[in-house]
């Protein structure tokens, strides 16, 4: 694939990752792959925005040939630690010697013990610039954005904001912008990406938006270190995350469980009936047989969630420990939920949930509900009205 014009001498040299299926080691599966997104400023002085995972250095390297001499870059701008962004720098340093990389002071430390290399190193800051020519890179620090050393680069000139892992998406695609692709799949991915990634820094994200919006930035294209950049519509993507950033959901239900002999199961799609009758949609997953980052996804743009299990060993069973710690960890903002589950003699399934769940700032909206053994007709009458009572509680948010 050749380099991609983006703007006026901005150039997309990065790579499209098509057989990636799984991110940060094995917690986010990405079944539509991603990109790594790099691009090459060429004004009087060069510079390279981030660069990709050191197994597409080549091919990155190829594109940046297509353009200019890789010799001739004078600055690798670094906003993010994170090695499929700065997992090539050490190759095209190789090529440009006399290149200064360009980072927070963060960035800078991470670098040093990311790959222990000697560089030239230029420390930015919020409000520091850099002039290339026509255009002058301005730099805003964000941390924790996802991680500390997050920055942003913003030209002026193009108004073109650069925001690195900030409103990506992984996605492979043969497009690039987002006007030639499918929206329902873009901003998909989109919301699988801040639900995995940016979640727990909602605060933050909510911060930086308005930091940019009183800076009064105008922000023609959004152009992210994955998948699509946003130049038809870039603020349908800002809108969509501080929509999430909020914890603004659909009033629909997700009854996430997983079942030892079928009874913790029964109880879930008499639930689901319940929730159904009262017109609330409502999805099921089973742990042991769905995707953990596509639960999480669907999450994002959910009101309420069921969380079942049999009761093992006093607590829950070893296929739910794992979703209960994401939750703990991702803090979904303003979810109603509850625990339920079945047990044969002591119930600490339904404890161990709702511990987790009150640990990941989620309202328990009502007491669990725990069978005995097998659920009989009466008792699955009562799960069906537990479902009713829930949908009814979820469709009374605002
Ligand atoms: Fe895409 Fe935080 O790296």
């Amino acid at each position: 694939m050749p380099p991609v014009k983006v703007l006026e001498n901005i150039f997309w040299v990065g790579a499209v990752d098509w057989n990636i299926r799984h991110f940060h080691g094995f917690t986010y599966s990405t079944h539509r792959g991603t990109t790594y997104n790099a691009y090459l400023i060429v004004d009087k002085k060069v510079a390279l925005v981030d660069t990709v995972h050191h197994s597409f250095a080549s091919e990155m390297i190829e594109k940046i040939k297509e353009v200019i001499d890789p010799s001739k870059i004078d600055y690798i701008i670094a906003n993010h630690v994170e090695s499929d962004h700065s997992g090539s720098i050490k190759e095209i340093l190789k090529l440009a010697p006399n290149a200064t990389v360009v980072g927070t002071a963060n960035c800078k430390a991470g670098l040093e013990k990311h790959y222990f290399g000697n560089w030239k190193f230029q420390t930015v800051k919020t409000g520091d610039t850099l002039n290339l020519g026509e255009r002058t890179l301005s730099f805003l620090e964000a941390p924790m954005l996802h991680w500390p050393d997050s920055m942003f680069t913003y030209i002026e000139k193009d108004a073109l904001l650069l925001p690195n892992d900030g409103f990506g998406q992984h996605l492979a695609s043969s497009k690039r912008f987002d006007d030639e692709v499918d929206q329902n799949i873009l901003m998909e991915e989109a919301a699988k990406y801040y639900a995995n990634i940016l979640w727990p820094f909602s605060t933050l994200v909510t911060r930086k938006i308005e930091e940019v919006q009183k800076l009064g930035l105008k922000i023609d294209m959004i152009a992210p270190s994955h998948g699509i950049i946003w130049r038809k519509d870039p603020m349908k993507i800002v809108t969509a995350y501080l929509r999430w950033a909020k914890g603004e959901a659909e009033k629909k239900a997700l009854i996430v469980y997983d079942t030892m002999w079928d009874s913790t199961e029964k109880m879930a799609k008499a639930m689901l009936d319940g929730i159904s009758s009262e017109g609330v949609e409502v999805t099921l997953f089973r742990l042991p047989v769905s995707d953990n980052g596509d639960i999480i996804a669907a999450l994002l743009e959910t009101k309420g969630l069921l969380v079942g299990s049999a009761t093992i060993n006093n607590g829950v069973l070893p296929t739910v420990a794992p979703f209960l710690r994401e939750m703990e960890g991702l803090r979904p903002r303003n979810k109603l939920a509850a625990a339920f589950g079945s047990y044969g003699w002591g119930g600490g399934a339904v404890a161990t949930i709702e511990k987790a769940l009150k640990s990941a700032g989620m309202e328990l909206v009502a007491p669990a509900m725990t069978v005995k053994w097998v659920p009989d007709s009466n008792e699955l009458q009562k799960c069906y009205e537990y479902g009713r009572e829930f949908a009814k509680k979820i469709k009374a948010t605002e």
